[in-house]
């Protein structure tokens, strides 16, 4: 499904740009070029990035400092 018209940006390039460490809307735009221009698509991306979140494995998170 294409996201983004202006940029030909497809729901698997979102996902694939979360998977790759994009996690706010702002940071995936930024990765596939969605949303740079007329800006009609954020609300998409948005939806596309928060239903892929809530389906991602969660990610360990890393504590500087800590003992491994
Ligand atoms: S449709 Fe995404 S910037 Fe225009």
């Amino acid at each position: 499904m294409i996201v983004c018209h202006c940029a030909a940006v497809n729901d698997e390039a979102v996902r694939r740009a979360y998977d790759e460490g994009a996690r706010t809307v702002s940071q995936v735009c930024r990765s596939t070029g969605a949303g740079q221009d007329c800006g009609s698509c954020i609300f998409t991306v948005k939806r596309v990035v928060c239903q892929h979140e809530a389906l991602a494995p969660a990610s360990p998170v890393e504590v500087e400092g800590a003992a491994s």
